[in-house]
């Protein structure tokens, strides 16, 4: 039996975090001071709470943060979720998300053990901008060389992730789709969502797709091409065929209707929707003796209690229980 939540949706697709510590304070996530942090887990107690997701058909495993490439064992982490098979009998789809700062000596080991794709963070082209953006000096070029190098071992397609800010980095748009051609990597714009620390998201900030889109096409025109039913972005190429975008619009397009996604914090806790306002335990079942078969009860009583859908920008929201940087994205 499939994942299925009670909106008639098949979750297929885990993400967890394996820290909320972060080397990086980006000013549209953290504050610029440390934020709390919630407890890790060993990975071994990672691994078996992930083995019981994939008991249940789970085939695509996401690594996020915090800043996941901190936490020592990662490699050796990736190489045991490597090891999984998913109900059909097939490999895993494994892959992390990174700011991309210690990738570069990384990026090899890291396709040894068997990840499959990488997802880095980067919100500006333009060097000074970057450091005023990430607030820690000397990023760029590790972040850069970051990219180059999971390019060079076979992470392809390498997606880069650029968060728009109105009147921040918005003027980064045509200098990532020049980014875009230049590096032979996907640029990936972001809507803005209140997941903040310090509560700066107004419908303002955003820059809704369609901007994104016009604004690229004054650069050099764009075509639509396909994208998966439960892809987040929505895909485009230049008309020359060098160079692909993608837009991610929670905001200004909602895909909550095809959310294949469910996440486990740092601490051990289900998280079924970015802006849920409760938690459902996991690890403490775990702690109390639990044995596989109720950890898999947990899951799908969670599971079944999906939100349909968030509420940005509408007059009731309720910000979610935890920010970006203690859910990993
Ligand atoms: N809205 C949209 N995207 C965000 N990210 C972090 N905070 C936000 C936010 N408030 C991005 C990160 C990273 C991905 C996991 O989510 O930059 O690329």
């Amino acid at each position: 039996m499939p994942l299925l939540d009670k909106h008639g949706r098949t979750i297929v697709d885990l993400r967890i975090s394996v820290t909320d510590r972060c080397n990086y304070r980006c000013v549209y996530c953290r504050t610029g001071n440390d934020g709390a942090i919630f407890a890790d887990l060993s990975f071994a107690e990672y691994l078996r709470m992930v083995r019981v997701f994939v008991s249940l058909g789970i085939t695509k495993v996401r690594i996020t943060g915090g800043e996941p490439l901190l936490r020592h064992g990662v490699i050796d982490f990736v190489r045991e979720l490597a090891k999984l098979r998913t109900v059909d009998g097939e490999k895993l789809d494994l892959a992390i998300t990174t700011n991309g700062h210690l990738l570069a000596e990384m990026a090899q080991p890291l396709v040894d053990a068997g990840l499959n794709r990488i997802t880095v963070s980067m919100d500006a082209v333009d060097r000074d901008e970057f450091t005023r953006i990430t607030r820690v000096p000397n990023g760029y070029d590790s972040v850069l060389a970051g990219i180059r190098a999971a390019k060079r071992v076979g992470l392809a397609p390498v997606k880069v992730n650029c968060v728009l800010l109105r009147g921040f980095n918005d003027d980064q748009i045509v200098p990532f789709g020049r980014f875009a051609r230049e590096e032979g990597v996907v640029v990936r714009f972001i809507e803005f969502m209140p997941l903040e620390e310090d509560r700066v998201w107004t419908p303002q900030i955003v820059v809704p797709l369609a901007e994104v889109v016009e604004r690229m096409s004054a650069y050099m025109p764009l075509r639509q091409i396909d994208h998966g039913y439960s892809e987040t972005a929505r895909r485009y190429v230049f008309e020359d065929g060098v160079g692909e975008i993608g837009v991610i619009a929670p905001v200004s397009l909602p895909f909550c209707g095809q959310c294949s996604r469910i996440r486990l914090t740092s601490d051990g806790k289900i998280r079924t929707c970015l802006f849920s306002v409760r938690e459902h335990e996991l690890y403490t079942h775990m702690l109390r003796g639990a044995s596989d078969a109720e950890l898999a009860a947990a899951i799908e009583a969670a599971v079944a209690q999906k939100e349909a859908r968030h509420h940005i920008g509408e007059p009731g929201f309720v910000p979610p229980s935890r920010t970006m940087v203690h859910i990993g994205g």
